[in-house]
């Protein structure tokens, strides 16, 4: 196990079309998906793709946590550490809504970032089983901007309102002080 270096937002890497993985069973992918899962925990991310740790491959984990699911009933309440695998995905319906997103690889920003509420994902694990489905919410959010890195997108390409990026700390700032008027 090991903890890998994070691509911050400028490296090349994270510009560049992944390659599919030609054997999802392979020893090294095994390995490649331990050692992202410990590096996405050690960071408190939601979601770290390959190219993120500088491995040109499209692969990705994700994980969602109770306190971070919509609510609605699509969204999966509890995802630990689940790994994709070539992944494919297919958005559903016209409802378009903003959503807060971090970068392991923009340290200290957010956005709020336009994404499709419903979604269907495929993939592969490391046991070359099938994985995905039909989510909603901070699940479908968290795999589209996971499946952007494998094509080389970063969320601030699919930013519309730049007003609303900021640093985390003002951001939490300005919340608090909203939360606090009476
Ligand atoms: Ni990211």
């Amino acid at each position: 196990m090991a903890i890998l270096k994070i691509a911050r937002m400028g490296h090349p890497v994270l510009l560049a079309r992944a390659e599919a993985v030609a054997d999802p069973t392979a020893p090294e992918i095994r390995r490649l998906v331990r050692d992202m899962i410990e590096t996405m925990e050690d960071a408190s991310g939601a979601g770290l793709a390959a190219p993120q740790v500088h491995v040109p491959l499209r692969l990705f984990v994700v994980r969602v946590n109770p306190e971070r699911a919509s609510g609605d009933a699509a969204d999966t309440a509890v995802l630990p550490n689940a790994v994709v695998i070539n992944p494919e995905v297919e958005l559903l319906g016209d409802d378009v809504r903003l959503r807060w997103e971090g970068c392991l690889s923009i340290p200290g920003l957010r956005a709020a970032v336009p994404r499709s509420w419903r979604i269907r994902y495929k993939g592969v694990d490391t046991d070359g089983k099938p994985v995905g489905g039909e989510v909603t919410g901070f699940h479908a959010g968290v795999v589209q901007h996971e499946y952007d890195h494998l094509d080389g997108i970063m969320y601030p390409m699919r930013m519309q309102d730049f007003s609303l990026f900021g640093f985390n700390e003002e951001l939490a700032r300005v919340a608090a002080q909203q939360a606090a008027r009476p």
